[in-house]
């Protein structure tokens, strides 16, 4: 899907992704103290809005204009902007990137991981959370087109030549109304 129909989407409904954060930026962040982050193609802002609330200093980047106005709308206290995830410059030294259910093909997954993890400090986070590749044959919901999951285990591939120390990088079960949907989990720390 390209800006224009992830513009379309968001245009389509109040609210395409959930009011409150998805629940693994949830249980493995609100530990975390507040500092600088990025939410990186961070749709309506559901994280970003989460973040600035316990008192981070968040940018929120996506390429629809759509999703980044609704969520100025809901908080303006975030840095909304809009801009493509392999091109829009990046805010430097932050302390957390979150790239949550970015799906597409692996190349530019490859890019936009990398440039997030080179937006960090030394000791700042970056939070992966996706669709699992092997959601397709064991899960539900998601994109049902192989091209555009992923694992952990690719995660870490893409990062496979710079220094980090792994925090978490694993499969995740996520339970929604149609059963148990697996999500692909990485948290790591620069070095
Ligand atoms: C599945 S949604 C997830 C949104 C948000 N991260 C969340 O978890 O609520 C994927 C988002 O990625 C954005 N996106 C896809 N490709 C992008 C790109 N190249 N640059 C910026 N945003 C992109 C879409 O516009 C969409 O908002």
């Amino acid at each position: 899907m390209d800006a224009a129909a992830w513009d379309e989407r968001y245009a389509a409904t109040a609210l395409v992704w959930s009011a409150g954060p998805n629940q693994f930026v949830e249980s493995e962040l609100a530990s975390l103290p507040p500092g600088r982050a990025l939410d990186l193609a961070c749709g309506e802002g559901r994280n970003a809005r989460w973040l600035a609330e316990r008192g981070w200093q968040v940018t929120a980047i996506d390429w629809s204009q759509v999703a980044v106005d609704k969520g100025r709308q809901v908080n303006n206290a975030v840095d909304w902007r809009v801009g493509d995830a392999l091109t829009a410059p990046l805010p430097a030294e932050l302390d957390l990137v979150v790239l949550a259910y970015f799906q597409v093909a692996a190349d530019t997954r490859r890019t936009a991981i990398r440039r997030s993890f080179d937006a960090l400090s030394p000791g700042g986070t970056l939070f992966v959370i996706a669709h699992d590749s092997t959601n397709l044959t064991e899960g539900t919901g998601g994109p049902q087109d192989a091209a555009v999951l992923y694992t952990a285990a690719d995660v870490l591939d893409d990062l496979a030549e710079v220094d980090l120390e792994v925090v978490r990088a694993e499969r995740v079960a996520r339970v929604v109304d149609a059963g148990t949907a697996w999500d692909a989990l990485v948290r790591v720390v620069r070095r």
